[in-house]
């Protein structure tokens, strides 16, 4: 009788070490994914941003009106701490408005019939980047609850990027162009979704 025992405990043995094994290997797959950190809206803009303006635009873009200021704190915001995935996702649906506010200032000049038709076409060729970049980063604004979502991030926000770059080589001979500046700040605006992405991904030593 002892045989089976043996067996069965060998079996039992295999098991837990083949769960082991799994384990292990799932955890090196999945390393980026977890765990999220948390930290204050502050505390993300300040760990990614290296210029004055990022962190302005970081720190406007992460906490309500007001609530950056020291005597005029919303709800406490700024001492709240959130999953960084909360800040990429504030981050990646300020970008898309971005993008919708730019597509509505191009649909308006178009309408509003008093544009050379080189430029109505550098125009058109420019929302085709911004087209490319809506479907990146509306994957961002989605979901990013899963793990599967914040191992695409560096692509998605790549994809994102390169959709502002298009654009801005088809406007590149139309500075004076509305849609020129405009490009500038969602292409900073999509930076700031890559740089809060970095937390994600490779969660500063603390
Ligand atoms: C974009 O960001 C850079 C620095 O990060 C800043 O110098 C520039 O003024 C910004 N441009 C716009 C249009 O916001």
């Amino acid at each position: 009788m002892t045989k089976p025992i043996g067996s069965l405990a060998a079996a039992v043995v295999a098991a837990l070490l083949a769960g082991q094994c799994l384990v292990a290997a799932a955890g090196d797959g999945i390393v980026r994914c977890a765990p999220v950190p948390s930290m204050t809206a502050e505390q993300a803009c300040e760990a990614v941003c290296g210029t004055a303006p990022m962190l302005r635009l970081c720190l406007r873009t992460l906490l309500p009106r007001g609530a950056s200021g020291h005597d005029d704190d919303v709800g406490g915001a700024h001492r709240r701490r959130d999953v960084v995935t909360h800040y990429v996702g504030v981050a990646a649906r300020r970008a898309l408005d971005g993008y919708a506010a730019t597509a509505a200032a191009k649909r308006e000049m178009q309408y509003s019939g008093a544009l050379p038709a080189d430029e109505r076409t550098a125009h058109e060729r420019c929302m085709a980047g911004y087209d490319l970049a809506v479907r990146f980063m509306g994957r961002v604004a989605d979901d990013l609850a899963s793990c599967e979502t914040a191992a695409r991030l560096k692509d998605d926000y790549a994809g994102s990027l390169s959709g502002m770059d298009a654009c801005r080589r088809k406007l590149f001979g139309y500075p004076a162009s509305p849609l020129y500046g405009r490009n500038l700040a969602d292409r900073n605006k999509t930076m700031l979704v890559g740089l809060l992405s970095t937390l994600v991904t490779s969660p500063p030593e603390t």
